[in-house]
């Protein structure tokens, strides 16, 4: 498969717009296609609508952002582009005569995924070219947000098409769930689906209300799904012999009527009730302002399982050491074409002042300029070869010494980027200069010296560098002198 640089989008409403949103984050360009020449408008507001949320996702350092195109002509969208993703309405003999069309102006090596919430791809790859290039990647709402994409190959998929969309979703920070074989929903739909229709039954009958039944999943069952799927769950419902005992002990509960699963008659009456259920939870926020405080929870959310490397924190995490890599891999392309003398201070962290970093003056609080100032010293140390299994063979760098000068101030909302020096260098000690400048103006904002001593942390004492780990910092500090 072809390497992709540039993704063409098939339908930009929601889920269109919040693909554009997240390829663009990664660095990937993004020509944008629709029938109607109003959305250019409405997905440049997405995208910008996703942003605050994307920017403070991670603070691993992220290539320079995609460019976004758009076009109402679907077929030169596809000549020029390296991968499709269709978003277009769930709709079959719809979806099928698009993709059929499109195929025809993609080049035959260009994966043509649809987002299809439920429709089978051997029904929809079935008048396309080369069909074998054609899957479901199925994402969920915030596509910018939420890693899961459901992969479904058809009859006709070829084994490498599954494969290669999967590095490209990894690539853009998602977690690829490959569908062993094509059913109805796929895999989320058909849960999600299931609840939902007790859901309706349960309205419907005047059992609870909307609020009620979505208490009963926020407060309980909706914490533990963060992390552990219902499976796993009940394996730890079922005590020291886990999964067998809970079958024994609830096994006889799926004979009673606990569900119904047949969904009920979609009558006026229990549409009125959903509706009005579902207004008064909103108590008068508007879509925009619950989509906001979903974005900002699901952020911290990961950001929390992150810490555990579990779940959606540890697709985030491996996203940050690929980028981490990345950028300690071009920032080392840099400094070894820059042989004939110092190319200057290393650019490894970009990030945005959250509005919780301030402080009653308005200000980012003191705490925060050494979290930012501590992120680009791991920066720094990851470029030069101290990762995971650097620590894990005993050896570690200690904090000495920090002091920090403020020169300007850091408003909530601004973007900043740290840029990082080495100072000092013996066989035991760095000392590093960060500096933090304000993106839009590149006003120097504050500036860090830190000092830190390498250790073994099996002896519980300091020791000197390892020679490979010694020489990569040599040769940082003569090029950032
Ligand atoms: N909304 C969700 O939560 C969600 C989640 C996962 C997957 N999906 C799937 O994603 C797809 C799109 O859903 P959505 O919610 O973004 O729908 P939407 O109605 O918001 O957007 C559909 C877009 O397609 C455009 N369009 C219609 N016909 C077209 C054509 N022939 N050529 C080009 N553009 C055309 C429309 O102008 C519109 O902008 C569906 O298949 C849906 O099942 C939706």
């Amino acid at each position: 498969m072809r390497q992709v640089r540039t993704l063409g989008l098939l339908g930009t409403g929601v889920i269109g717009g919040g693909w554009a949103a997240r390829a663009l984050h990664f660095g990937i360009d993004v020509v944008a296609a629709d029938l109607k020449p109003e959305m250019e408008e409405w997905i440049r507001g997405a995208v910008a609508n996703a942003e605050p949320a994307l920017a403070r996702l991670t603070v691993a350092p992220l290539p320079p952002k995609g460019k976004l195109t758009f076009t109402t002509d679907l077929n030169a969208m596809a000549r020029q582009v390296d991968f499709i993703q269709e978003n277009i309405p769930e709709q079959l003999e719809l979806k099928r005569r698009v993709l059929a069309d499109v195929s025809r102006h993609a080049a035959a090596d260009v994966i043509i995924a649809s987002s299809t919430s439920g429709l089978m791809p051997t029904d929809l790859q079935r008048d396309m070219q080369a069909p074998e290039r054609l899957l479901v990647a199925h994402p969920f709402n915030p596509v910018y947000l939420l890693p899961l994409v459901e992969l479904v190959g058809g009859r006709q998929t070829a084994a490498a098409t599954l494969s290669a969309a999967a590095t490209f979703f990894t690539y853009i920070g998602m977690h690829p769930l490959t569908v062993r074989r094509e059913v109805p929903g796929h895999l989320t739909d058909r849960l999600q689906e299931a609840i939902w229709r007790e859901i309706l039954h349960m309205v419907n009958e005047d059992v609870a209300t909307t609020g009620e039944l979505d208490d009963s999943i926020v407060y309980g069952p909706g914490l533990r799904w963060a992390a552990m799927g219902t499976n796993l769950i009940y394996h730890l419902a079922g005590g020291e012999t886990g999964m067998r005992h809970m079958l024994k002990q609830f096994g006889p509960c799926l004979k009673w009527p606990w569900t119904k699963l047949e969904a009920p008659e979609l009558t006026e009456a229990l549409i009125d009730k959903m509706v009005a259920g579902t207004q008064a939870q909103a108590a008068g926020r508007s879509i925009r302002e619950l989509e906001r405080l979903r974005d900002d929870y699901l952020v911290a959310i990961q950001q929390v399982l992150r810490q555990y490397n579990i779940g959606a924190g540890a697709t985030l995490r491996a996203l940050e050491e690929r980028l981490y890599h990345s950028a300690a891999a071009g920032a080392h392309a840099a400094l070894t074409g820059a042989a004939a003398g110092p190319c200057g201070a290393l650019r490894l962290v970009e990030t945005e002042v959250r509005t919780e970093w301030i402080d009653y003056n308005g200000h980012m609080t003191d705490s925060r300029y050494l979290q930012v100032f501590g992120d680009a010293t791991d920066a720094l140390f990851r470029h030069a070869g101290v990762d995971d299994a650097y620590r894990k063979s005993g050896r570690a760098l200690y904090t000495v010494e920090t002091h920090v000068t403020h020169h300007g101030q850091a408003l909530a909302g601004e973007r900043v980027y740290v840029t990082t020096r080495i100072k000092q260098l013996d066989d035991k000690r760095v000392r590093l200069r960060h500096e933090l400048y304000r993106r839009s103006d590149a006003t120097l904002l504050a500036s860090a010296e830190q000092l830190y001593l390498h250790v073994s942390s099996v002896e519980g004492k300091a020791a000197p560098f390892g020679a490979e780990l010694h020489e990569r910092l040599n040769a940082l500090q003569a090029a950032t002198r």
